[in-house]
């Protein structure tokens, strides 16, 4: 199987699976992969929570900004970014410099079951419920679309599956 030398950066909202498919995407390929959410917490040495309830969320998204600037001096890693990276457009230009951008997909219900016991996630504190990651998904849609040069789908299907589609539509 062709090794990449560009980054594979996966986009795409919350639970929509995008560590899981960095994981085997590395395995599959023998990629770096990073997970921004784990680097900045490593960094910071304090959750994503708390770096929302003590710096604001402004001061994260600079940091993922900081981050992917960093990480586009080398291609051939498989790059799992936090859902909100790709609302900045100077973010998306960075991710662009060096790789190719997928936009993983999946429908407000299955973001719903993957992600509902989940602690981590502090966009979603107090508004864990269908209705709003529909709403929050729809505000955010256009500027992932924008964002994407390939785009799957990722309910119903095995892990296998996605990564297979993934590495075809790149590869074609
Ligand atoms: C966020 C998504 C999270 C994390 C932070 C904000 C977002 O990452 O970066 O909680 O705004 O969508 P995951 O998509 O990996 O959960």
């Amino acid at each position: 199987m062709k090794t990449f030398d560009y980054n594979i950066v996966l986009i795409g909202f919350m639970g929509t699976g995008k560590s899981t498919i960095a994981r085997k995407l590395s395995y599959m390929h023998q990629m770096e992969v990073v997970e921004m959410d784990e680097e900045i917490v490593r960094r910071q040495g304090m959750s994503i929570s708390d770096i929302f309830a003590t710096h604001g969320e402004e001061y994260f998204r600079n940091l993922e900004t900081e981050l992917l600037r960093e990480l586009q001096s080398k291609g051939g890693k498989v790059i799992s970014c936090g859902g909100g990276a790709p609302l900045r457009a100077e973010n998306v230009a960075l991710m662009k410099q060096n790789g190719r951008v997928v936009l993983l997909t999946a429908t407000p219900k299955t973001v719903y079951e993957r992600v509902k016991n989940g602690k981590m996630r502090p966009i979603l504190n107090g508004n864990m419920n269908v209705e709003y990651i529909a709403s929050l998904m729809e505000k955010r849609r256009e500027k992932y679309e924008a964002a994407a040069d390939v785009m799957i789908a990722t309910d119903g299907k095995a892990i296998w599956q996605i990564c297979e589609e993934l590495t075809r539509s790149l590869v074609e």
